[in-house]
């Protein structure tokens, strides 16, 4: 029998920040498995951050690439390829690639610049995957429709980092789960705001545990969006399109941020045996209407979540056909939504 030919798939990424360098870390580590398990070279063709590009159609040197970032520089001042000023939108409009990863900030406000960069990929054919949400929270039918979500033949969207980063909570709801009637889910969907209610609850100040999320790379570019409850409330609008399959926006949540928890709560949680968490919540009401909602809510000792530790994330999906499924995750770092990123690639192209 004749091996397998090696595919070689050229790839844009725009975003190289706590999600996009380990990515491509990842990517250097894993790359001979990657070939002697799926045959598979992942060429980065064109890198975009927020200073430009870089662009080699044969091929960018990964090292060189990190090197620059861990310097704190943009890939545009790499010599011979670097493209100053480039913004991520002309590298998908002027670079010849087969799969575009897509991890800028998010932005609740218009999505951008993650938005249109995943909008012009997918209407040249390029299959995207994405960590950003603000894309998918902002224009997730639109996208749909662009893609194969909603329209077969059309190029593929993927996103389980966007929505659970290494929490497998897209594949489970959209795919295992598929059948099922779905009812209450719930979930602890931001890492920040439950390393931060759970450091309180053992004493240590707001600052102080805020400090360390910002040090692990997990906590948001602006970190209001964590504590606040809105990156929670844009990953439960993720999934409303994509797993409960209604198509819900930001303003049909009901968010409460953290930041009015107090001590007497944490503590009266705590003798309970259960905790305070920034509980995401979909309640069912029939006819394809869903309420939702993010609150600080205390769980007892019963709850499916109540050991949640405090660098965990975990979600309850109930199903009529599939009983009640728990997944705990607990990530190290940011690696994981790289790893998810590059799960769906190997979906994306496989074997
Ligand atoms: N961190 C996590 O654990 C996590 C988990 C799941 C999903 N996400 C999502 O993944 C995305 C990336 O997160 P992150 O933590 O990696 O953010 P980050 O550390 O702030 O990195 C953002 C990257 O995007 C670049 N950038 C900013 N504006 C740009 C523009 N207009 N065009 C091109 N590049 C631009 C930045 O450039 P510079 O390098 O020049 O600053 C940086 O490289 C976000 O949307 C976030 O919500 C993050």
């Amino acid at each position: 029998m004749s091996p397998r030919a090696v595919r070689t798939v050229r790839f844009l990424l725009t975003g190289l920040g706590n999600v996009g360098v380990p990515l491509l870390e990842i990517l250097r580590s894993r790359a001979s498995l990657l070939m002697e398990r799926y045959r598979l070279e992942l060429l980065p063709v064109g890198l975009a951050d927020s200073g430009g590009a870089a662009v080699s159609p044969t091929g960018l040197d990964v090292a060189a690439v990190l090197a620059v970032k861990r310097a704190r520089h943009s890939v545009a001042s790499l010599p011979g390829v670097g493209r100053p000023g480039m913004s991520g939108r002309a590298l998908v409009r002027e670079v010849k690639a087969d799969l575009l990863l897509e991890a800028t900030p998010t932005n609740l406000k218009d999505g951008q610049p993650g938005l249109d960069i995943t909008r012009d990929a997918l209407m040249r054919g390029m299959p995207a995957v994405l960590a950003s949400k603000g894309p998918l929270v902002l224009g997730f039918q639109e996208l749909a429709r662009l893609s194969d979500l909603e329209s077969p033949g059309r190029p593929p969207l993927r996103f389980s980092g966007a929505a659970g980063a290494a929490m497998p909570l897209v594949s489970l709801g959209r795919g295992d789960l598929a059948l099922g009637k779905l009812g209450r889910f719930e979930g602890v969907l931001n890492n920040t705001s439950q390393l931060l209610l759970s450091r309180m609850s053992q004493g240590q100040s707001y600052d102080a545990a805020l400090k360390e999320a910002q040090a692990l790379g997990i906590a948001e570019a602006d970190p209001a969006l964590d504590v606040d409850g809105w990156d929670t409330a844009s990953k439960l609008v993720i999934l409303a399109n994509a797993v409960m399959r209604v198509p819900a926006v930001l303003s049909d949540v009901a968010v409460t941020g953290m930041r009015g928890v107090t001590r007497e709560q944490l503590d009266t949680a705590r003798a309970k045996g259960g905790q305070v968490l920034l509980l995401a919540r979909g309640e069912p009401l029939g006819e394809e209407r869903w309420e939702w909602s993010v609150r600080p809510t205390a769980v007892d000792a019963s709850h499916p979540l109540a050991r949640l530790g405090p660098m965990e994330m975990g979600a309850v999906f109930r199903s009529d056909l599939h009983g009640v499924n728990t997944l705990i995750n607990a990530e190290q770092g940011a690696r994981g939504t790289g790893a998810a990123m590059l799960k769906d690639v190997l979906e994306i192209f496989p074997d």
